[in-house]
């Protein structure tokens, strides 16, 4: 019987979207021997592990319950992953929704559960895991942005300022990073047709489906940049150009065209 050393991806937001993509994808074209997931939604992991047997038998799979908004969420994560943390390879921080609205009209709750989850919990995932990938001089996180990341958004304010802190916070970790065998790396999507437009019934996307990517092509393009180490990567070339034209452009000019698409 051949011995296989342990190696081990996490991925959080696995129960839906992109997290479920990233999932398969991983246990697809990856060598890892076990797979943590994590959300709040336990069924919906364990449809997925189903699934992932499929496509992986012998793939060890681990579901840890953690709600990332709560003070101990983070805490309750890394309990659950226990004894495989010094085995952790790659490390998904994909959890993340958004709420579009007028900024006054949010509720406070609301907003600091946005914000726990996208910044805090990404932030303090990273804090903790980051030791032992540099230990080994072996690893790779992979954190998710968004094209919103690169604009001011009126009416959806505190999302596209939390993805700016996600891009901004992974491009300066990059260069921290240089050297010691891990990278990070920022992934930023355009729209995706996921359950993130659900969310509460208070987000809609009406743009035209040319702007969506799907998520398993953003699973797939997502894997291949972190394992090439690229600091930031942005799946569609009319998003390229359009970050690249934003950066010549008046910030009030982009606030007010942004504004104008996100309004209604
Ligand atoms: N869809 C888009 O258009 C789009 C575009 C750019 C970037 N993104 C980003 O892509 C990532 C994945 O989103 P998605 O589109 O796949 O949306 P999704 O289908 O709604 O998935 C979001 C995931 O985040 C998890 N999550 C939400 N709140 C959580 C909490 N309090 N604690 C733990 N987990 C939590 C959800 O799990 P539970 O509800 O089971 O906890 C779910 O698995 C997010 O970071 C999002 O901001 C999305």
């Amino acid at each position: 019987m051949t011995d296989t050393p342990t190696k081990t991806c996490v991925i959080t937001g696995a129960s839906s979207g992109l997290g479920v993509e990233l999932a398969l994808e991983v246990a697809g074209t990856l060598d890892f021997t076990d797979l943590v997931l994590t959300a709040r939604r336990r069924e919906r992991m364990e449809e997925l592990a189903l699934r992932l047997r499929e496509r992986k038998p012998g793939l060890g799979i681990h579901i840890v319950c953690a709600d990332l908004s709560a003070d101990d969420g983070v805490s309750t994560l890394f309990e659950g992953i226990g004894a495989l943390l010094p085995t952790v390879g790659m490390w998904i921080n994909n959890a993340g929704f958004g709420f579009r609205g007028p900024f006054i009209e949010q509720e406070p709750a609301d907003l600091d559960r946005m914000i726990d989850v996208d910044v805090r919990a990404l932030m303090q995932c990273t804090r903790r895991i980051l030791p032992s990938m540099i230990a080994r001089r072996d690893g790779r996180i992979l954190n998710i942005s968004s094209v919103a990341a690169f604009s001011p958004i009126p009416w959806f304010a505190v999302y596209a300022a939390s993805k700016a802190f996600v891009l901004s916070f992974s491009e300066a970790l990059a260069h921290e990073l240089a050297g010691t065998g891990v990278t990070i790396t920022a992934f930023c999507p355009g729209p995706m047709p996921t359950e993130f437009f659900d969310i509460a019934g208070k987000t809609r996307w009406h743009g035209p489906s040319v702007l969506w990517i799907s998520p398993d092509r953003a699973a797939r393009e997502a894997i291949s940049a972190t394992l090439a180490g690229q600091a930031v990567h942005i799946p569609q070339k009319l998003f390229v150009l359009e970050t690249f034209l934003a950066r010549f452009s008046p910030r009030s000019l982009i606030s007010a065209v942004s504004g104008r698409i996100f309004k209604d």
